[in-house]
C-alpha cells in the first residue's frame, strides 16, 4: 500500500495582508533525509535508524522505493521498538512528525528500481551507487527532466565508470554492473549534490581509498558522511572540497539524526519579512543559511540570530539587490523563487541570476498575475518592485515555485488560491498548519469544493 500523501487537498486558499507572528520549528531536511535513507542499501542483514525524518511526500516515495527493493521500513511508534509494522504499512503518524524511521535491510535485495517511482522523484537515482556497491548490479530508469530543466546523471555515471563499473543504457534504463568497485581519485566537473552523494555511497564498499574532488559542499553532504561514519566507513571531508573514503568489506548497523531543513526554515523567515511580522524559526543551524541572512541584511531586513533559532522583525520596505544562485556556500537555488517573491515588493529594481538550473523562472508569470513586475532575460530575472500584490488563482509549477506563490499570497490583498499543491507536499511538512500557527489565514480546499 503506498504511503502517498497524494490524497492531500490540491488547492490552498490564502487570505493575505496579515502580519505573521509566532514560532515554528524547522522540519528535518528533505535533501538530507533522501540520500541517508538510500544509504541503508549498503547494509546486509543490519539496520539503519534515523531521527528527525520529515513526513513529506518525497520521503514516503523513497520509503516506498526501498520497500519495493525488499527493505522493511518502520516509522514512528513502530520504530521505537513496539510491534514492527509490516512492509508497506502506512506511516503510523500522518501529519507533522519529527519522526524516527528504521530500515531493516535483508542480506539480498532487488537491484531493479521500478520506473513508476523513479519517474516520480529524481532523487530515486540515489539508490544507484549503494545498490551497485553492495550487490554488483543495478538497473535504474533514467530520471525524467522536470519543470526546472533537464537533469541528467552523467556525472554520477562517469564517476562509477572510473570506479570500474560497466554502464549500459538501453531503452531509457541504466544497467550498471561491477564485480568489485575500486577506489579512485575522481574529479567532479561540477559540484553536483547527487553525484557527490551517489559516489560517496559507492566508495563505502569499494576496494581501496576513493578521493572525490570538487564535491558539493551543501550541509546535506556532511549529514550523509555522518551516516556512513556511523556505519563504520572511515570518511573525511577536507576543507578544499575533497572527500576521502576508505572502502570497507562490509558496513554495520548505524544511526544518525537528520539535520534541520535550511530551505524550509528560510521560507518561513521570508514569510515573516514579507508580511511585516515577527517570526521565529527554531531547531535550525544558522550557519547553514549564512548567504540568505547576508542578503536579507543587505536588503534592510531586521533579524536576530541565536545558536539554534533565528527571529525576523518588522522593518522598512526591503531594498532591491542583485544576487546569483551558486553551489553552497553561495546563495541556494532552492531559495531563488522565494527570494524573487520577496524582491517583487522591494523598492527599486533587483536582478536575480539562476546559475544552477536552466529554467527555474516558470513561476514568474504566476507572480506577474498577482501584480508583480518581473521580466526574464535569459537566466536572469529583472524585478521592478511594486508596492502591493493582489490575490489571484495561481498554480505551483514545482516545489519551490509553490512556496514562492504561497509567500506572495500571504502578502497580497484579498484571496489567493494556489493550485497543484501536490508539488508543495513533496517538501513542506504541514505547511498549512505551520502558517495557521503563525496567524496566517490559510485553508486547504478539499477536491469536491474546488
Ligand atoms: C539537489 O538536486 C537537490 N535535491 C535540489 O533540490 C537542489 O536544487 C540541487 O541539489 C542543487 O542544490 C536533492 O537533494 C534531493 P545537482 P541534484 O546534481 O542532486 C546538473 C529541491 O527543491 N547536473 O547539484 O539533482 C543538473 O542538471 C530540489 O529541494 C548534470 O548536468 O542537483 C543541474 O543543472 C530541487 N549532470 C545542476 O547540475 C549530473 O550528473 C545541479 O544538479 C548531475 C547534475
Amino acid at each position: 500500500m503506498s504511503d502517498s500523501l497524494s490524497g492531500m487537498p490540491n488547492v490552498m486558499s490564502i487570505e493575505g495582508g496579515i502580519p505573521l507572528s509566532g514560532t515554528v520549528r524547522a522540519q528535518g531536511a528533505k535533501n538530507a533525509a533522501l540520500p541517508v535513507m538510500a544509504a541503508c542499501l549498503l547494509l546486509k542483514g543490519q539496520t539503519l535508524t534515523l531521527e528527525n525524518v520529515p513526513d513529506l511526500q518525497d520521503v514516503r516515495t523513497m520509503a516506498d522505493l526501498l520497500k519495493t527493493l525488499g527493505v522493511t521500513v518502520e516509522t514512528g511508534t513502530a520504530a521505537s521498538g513496539t510491534t514492527p509494522s509490516a512492509p508497506g504499512a502506512a506511516l503510523s503518524h500522518p501529519g507533522p512528525s519529527h519522526g524516527q524511521m528504521r530500515f531493516i535491510v535483508p542480506e539480498e535485495v532487488s537491484s531493479e528500481a521500478p520506473e513508476a517511482l523513479v519517474r516520480k522523484m529524481r532523487a530515486s537515482s540515489l539508490v544507484l551507487g549503494p545498490l551497485l556497491a553492495r550487490g554488483g548490479q543495478a538497473a535504474l530508469p533514467l530520471p525524467g527532466g522536470c519543470s526546472i530543466g533537464s537533469r541528467p546523471i552523467d556525472l554520477h555515471l562517469k564517476g562509477l565508470v572510473q570506479m570500474g563499473a560497466k554502464i549500459e543504457i538501453r531503452s531509457g534504463v541504466v544497467y550498471a554492473q561491477a564485480d568489485q568497485l575500486r577506489g579512485r581519485r575522481i574529479y567532479l566537473d561540477f559540484p553536483s549534490v547527487g553525484a557527490t552523494e551517489n559516489l560517496m555511497m559507492a566508495a563505502a564498499l569499494a576496494h581501496g581509498e576513493t578521493i572525490i574532488e570538487n564535491i558539493a559542499r551543501e550541509p546535506e553532504i556532511d549529514n550523509l558522511a555522518a551516516v556512513l561514519g556511523s556505519m563504520g566507513v572511515p570518511i573525511e571531508i577536507e576543507g578544499t572540497g575533497c572527500v576521502r573514503i576508505k572502502g570497507v568489506e562490509e558496513v554495520h548497523s548505524g544511526s544518525e539524526r537528520v539535520i534541520p531543513d535550511r530551505i524550509e526554515a528560510c521560507t518561513y523567515l521570508l514569510a515573516g519579512v514579507m508580511t511585516g511580522g515577527q517570526v521565529t524559526v527554531t531547531d535550525v543551524i544558522p550557519a547553514h543559511f549564512d548567504s540568505m541572512l547576508a542578503k536579507l541584511e543587505e536588503a534592510g531586513a531586521r533579524f536576530s540570530v541565536r545558536r539554534d533559532a533565528v527571529t525576523v522583525f518588522p522593518a522598512q520596505r526591503l531594498q532591491s539587490l542583485s544576487l546569483k544562485t551558486m553551489p553552497f556556500p553561495g546563495f541556494p537555488t532552492d531559495l531563488q523563487p522565494q527570494m524573487v517573491a520577496a524582491l517583487s515588493l522591494a523598492g527599486g529594481v533587483s536582478m536575480v541570476e539562476e546559475s544552477v538550473f536552466q529554467a527555474r523562472f516558470l513561476y514568474a508569470d504566476e507572480l506577474n498575475r498577482m501584480g508583480a513586475n518581473i521580466r526574464i532575460r535569459g537566466n536572469t530575472a529583472v524585478i521592478s518592485g511594486v508596492s502591493q500584490l493582489h490575490g489571484a488563482d495561481v498554480r505551483a509549477t514545482d516545489l519551490r515555485a509553490g512556496a514562492a506563490l504561497i509567500l506572495a499570497g500571504l502578502t497580497a490583498t484579498g484571496q489567493t488560491r494556489v493550485g497543484d499543491m501536490i508539488h508543495v507536499w513533496r517538501g513542506y511538512e504541514a505547511i498549512d498548519e505551520k502558517l495557521r500557527s503563525l496567524g496566517g489565514r490559510v485553508e486547504l480546499i478539499p477536491e469536491d469544493e474546488k
